[in-house]
Formats: structure tokens, C-alpha cells, sequence
């Protein structure tokens, strides 16, 4: 890094100069933010440890020579580097938490969030008990719905024990672990004779088409939480195949396929996928209740 300072030294100056740089080297956002500006502005705030609901009068303030640089660093590495600024700042928010991350999990931003946030209204017939985040990442939509539903008993379970390790940092973080299991499982191989009324999932399931044309920010993130196969439908066939076998009497599957919807609507004709709705954003994420699987499987003739 050269050591220069850079002419508007208010905050607010920073903040639209660093959204420029960014707008002129045509980074990618989408990891927490999605724009320039806000992304500028969580780097400003992590450099100068701020927090984030900061008053606005912070932009009118001026920044040291040394606050400049380290911003100035900050904002190097994200266009040189194109790492994603959640990574940067090792926390990104989901549900209105905060959680720990790094390149062991996926940056948070499932719109599964927004469901989590109205307690899954209206589609659950009662306050689920046991709950399994399957694919659980950072821990990001099981700790959600552990704050959501304080009755309730979460499992998250995930293939990559570094992944679980990050979900344990926030496990701690919010100091829930009497009401949560972790699992290291390949979708259910360590889940059997366990039955929950609630399954999230927010799977692996960009396909090959969709992974060769990912911007670089996205290599940041394991790839084991992206790929599925050259539908993206790799982990989800399978697991409508199992999830039956998972479910209590009154049980609902939801699960995130974004893109891979079209493709799943194809593979699975005589399914009736419910696809939710979104306010902030987002879509493929279907709804499936038990008794859907169960006929599914029986007009199959699999008992
Ligand atoms: C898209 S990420 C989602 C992480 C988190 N739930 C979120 O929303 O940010 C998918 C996760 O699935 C995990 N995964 C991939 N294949 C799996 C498998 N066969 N069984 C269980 N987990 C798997 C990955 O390790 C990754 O953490």
C-alpha cells in the first residue's frame, strides 16, 4: 500500500469515494450488502470500530491520517483481493443477529431469514419443538430460529467439520448450548431415528451453468457450500428421497434451491412445490409438508 491520504477526509467523503472505487472496478455484492455504498460504508465502520446503527452525524466527522490508511486497506483488499467485505469484517447479520464468520462457511444472506423473522407464518400448524437446520453453515437459520422459538430443541448438522467449528463460535456467541446439537453428517447418515416438526435447509444447489459464471468473491467461499451437480439438484434430489424418514406427523420441509427451481419443478412433476413469497428479495425456496412426501412416496409404491 502506498502511504498517501486521500483528499475528502470526512467520513461521509470516504464512504462515496471508497462506493466509487468500488462501482469503477465492478465488484460483486451480494454477500450482506447490495450495493456500493453500504459496502463502503461496513468497511469504514469495522476500520473504525463503529457500530453499525452509528448516528448519521458520524459522516460529518473527519478521519486521521492513520484511520484513512487503514480504511484506505480495507477497501484495497475488496477490490484487489475480491474478498467479500463479511469476510473482512468477520461478522455478517442475519435475522437481526449478528454472526461470526470466515472462509469456513458461507457469508450469511439466505432469504429464509425473512421467514424466520415472522416465525414461519403462517405455514406451521403449532410452535415446532424440534427443529433441524440441515446444511447448517455458520449456524446462521438454526440459531435464528432457536431466538425465534425458545421452546424449541435445534439440530445443525453439516457435512464440514470446519463449517460445524464456525457454528460453534456462535453457538457460544449467543450462549445456547442446552437447546443445540451439532452433527457432522452427510445429509441425514447421522440423523437416523431422529424426527423433527421443522427442516430448513439452505443447500448446495448452484449448478454448473451458474458456478463457471460466479464472480470472484464467490471463490472466497467453500465450494462444497455452492456446487451440486450440473442441475444444481444433486443435494436436493436426495433429499426429498430421505426427508420423509425425518419428519413427525405434522412436519414441514423448507428448503432453498434459488435458481435450481425451474430445473426441481422439472425433475419432480407430481410434486406441488409451495414456493414462498419474499418482501425483501429472494426466491426458490420451496415448502413441503409430510404428508405431501408420504403421498409423493406412495404413488411411487415406495413404502
Ligand atoms: C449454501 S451453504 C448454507 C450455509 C448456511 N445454512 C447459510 O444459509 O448460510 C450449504 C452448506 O451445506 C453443506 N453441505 C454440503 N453438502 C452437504 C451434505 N452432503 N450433507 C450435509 N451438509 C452438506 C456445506 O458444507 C455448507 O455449509
Amino acid at each position: 500500500m502506498k502511504n498517501e491520504t486521500i483528499n475528502p477526509v470526512r467520513i461521509g467523503d470516504f464512504i462515496n469515494w471508497g462506493a466509487d472505487r468500488f462501482e469503477a472496478e465492478g465488484l460483486c455484492f451480494g454477500h450482506g450488502t447490495d450495493n456500493s455504498w453500504d459496502e463502503a460504508l461496513s468497511l469504514v465502520l469495522f476500520g473504525l470500530s463503529m457500530p453499525w446503527d452509528s448516528d448519521v452525524s458520524l459522516l460529518q466527522r473527519s478521519l486521521s491520517e492513520d484511520e484513512q490508511l487503514l480504511i484506505k486497506c480495507l477497501f484495497d483488499r475488496r477490490i484487489n483481493e475480491r474478498i467479500p467485505a463479511a469476510y473482512l469484517i468477520g461478522e455478517a447479520w442475519f435475522a437481526g443477529f449478528a454472526f461470526a464468520v470466515d472462509p469456513r462457511a458461507l457469508v450469511p444472506r439466505s432469504p429464509i431469514a425473512e421467514l424466520i423473522e415472522s416465525r414461519f407464518s403462517p405455514w406451521l400448524k403449532a410452535s415446532p419443538e424440534a427443529i433441524l437446520d440441515l446444511c447448517t453453515g455458520s449456524g446462521c437459520i438454526g440459531i435464528a430460529c432457536a431466538h425465534y422459538f425458545p421452546e424449541a430443541d435445534v439440530v445443525l448438522s453439516d457435512i464440514s467439520i470446519d463449517a460445524l467449528a464456525v457454528a460453534e463460535q456462535n453457538i457460544q456467541r449467543y450462549q445456547l448450548g442446552k437447546r443445540m446439537k451439532k452433527v457432522e453428517s452427510d445429509l441425514f447418515a447421522s440423523l437416523h431415528g431422529q424426527r423433527f416438526d421443522l427442516i430448513v435447509a439452505n443447500p448446495p444447489y448452484v449448478n454448473a451453468g451458474d458456478l463457471a459464471d460466479m464472480p470472484n468473491e464467490f471463490l472466497h467461499e467453500p465450494a462444497i457450500g455452492l456446487a451440486s451437480g450440473f442441475d444444481g439438484l444433486d443435494f436436493t434430489r436426495r433429499l426429498i428421497g430421505e426427508a420423509l424418514d425425518y419428519l413427525t406427523e405434522e412436519g414441514v420441509l423448507i428448503v432453498e434451491v434459488g435458481n435450481s427451481w425451474r430445473a426441481l419443478e422439472d425433475a419432480f412433476p407430481a410434486l406441488s412445490f409451495l414456493w414462498l413469497d419474499f418482501e425483501r428479495g429472494g426466491h426458490g425456496v420451496f415448502l413441503l409438508t409430510r404428508q405431501q412426501l408420504d403421498a409423493y412416496h406412495l404413488s411411487l409404491g415406495i413404502d
